[in-house]
């Protein structure tokens, strides 16, 4: 399975990622964690990406794409992977579809949780994240059972420094538009499923599990 989730900010791909990855076995692709743990190690990748971050900009699509392909390379993808953030615009897309096409594995799903934006802010502003595992909790929507503590790993929970009203706005209106073009692309290749993302965590993972194990499209 070569997956692809799209949705825009708070819509909750690393939410259900996390699940896929754990029943699915394969890796988790993230674009915003790997710069965010470039930033956090102080690598060059890091330097390069962290005004990007914090302003909820897009990195340039050059250097984006070559750490994903360097990525899609490494011996753990070859049975399969899930894209969590990436593609989020043309080129990035079709830069995918070069790499995958050289690889001889084309996408099979793209996931799209569709939120309305008018819910992204609340989400994104009550939310905690592990900074050890990767890990998404709501103060009130997903709660950790131990407040402040990761359920999965015991780590203490951190709100994420793009996580503010300024930078949220900003990560809506650059990908609000970029979202849908990619959702119609993947439409026209019959390879799409749509889920309401406004449903609870787990009717949302039933769906997705429903749509890979090939039950429905
Ligand atoms: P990234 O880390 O990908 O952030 P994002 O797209 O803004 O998405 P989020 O991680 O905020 O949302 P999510 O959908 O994962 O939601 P979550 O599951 O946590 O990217 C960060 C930055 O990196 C970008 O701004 C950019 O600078 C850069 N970047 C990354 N990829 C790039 C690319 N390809 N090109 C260029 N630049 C790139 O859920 C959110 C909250 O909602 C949580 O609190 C959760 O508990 C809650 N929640 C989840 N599901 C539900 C539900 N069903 N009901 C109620 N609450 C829910
Ligand atoms: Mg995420």
């Amino acid at each position: 399975m070569q997956i692809v989730f799209l949705g825009l900010p708070g819509a909750g791909k690393g939410t259900q990622a996390t699940s896929i990855t754990e029943e699915f076995r394969i890796p988790h692709i993230a674009t915003g964690d790997m710069f965010r743990a470039a930033r956090a190690a102080g690598t060059p990748l890091g330097e390069e990406v962290k005004g990007y971050l914090d302003a909820g900009r897009l990195v340039p699509d050059e250097l984006t794409i070559r750490v994903v392909e360097d990525r899609l390379m490494k011996e753990d993808c070859k049975g399969g992977f899930l894209l969590d953030g990436f593609p989020r615009t043309v080129p990035q897309a079709t830069a995918l579809d070069d790499v995958l096409s050289g690889l001889g594995k084309p996408v099979t799903h793209v996931l799209y949780l569709n939120v309305s934006p008018s819910e992204l802010l609340a989400r994104i502003t009550g939310r905690r994240v592990c900074p050890s595992c990767g890990a998404s909790y709501h103060l009130s929507f997903h709660p950790p059972t131990q407040a402040g503590i990761c359920d999965r790993c015991g780590a203490e929970l951190i709100q994420r420094s793009d996580d503010t009203p300024d930078a949220v706005a900003v990560r809506i209106e650059e990908n609000l538009k970029r979202t849908q073009v990619l959702v119609e692309r993947y439409r026209e290749r019959g390879v799409l499923t749509q889920i309401d993302g406004e449903q609870p965590i787990d009717t949302v993972y039933s769906q997705i599990r429903d749509t890979l194990r090939g039950n429905v499209r």
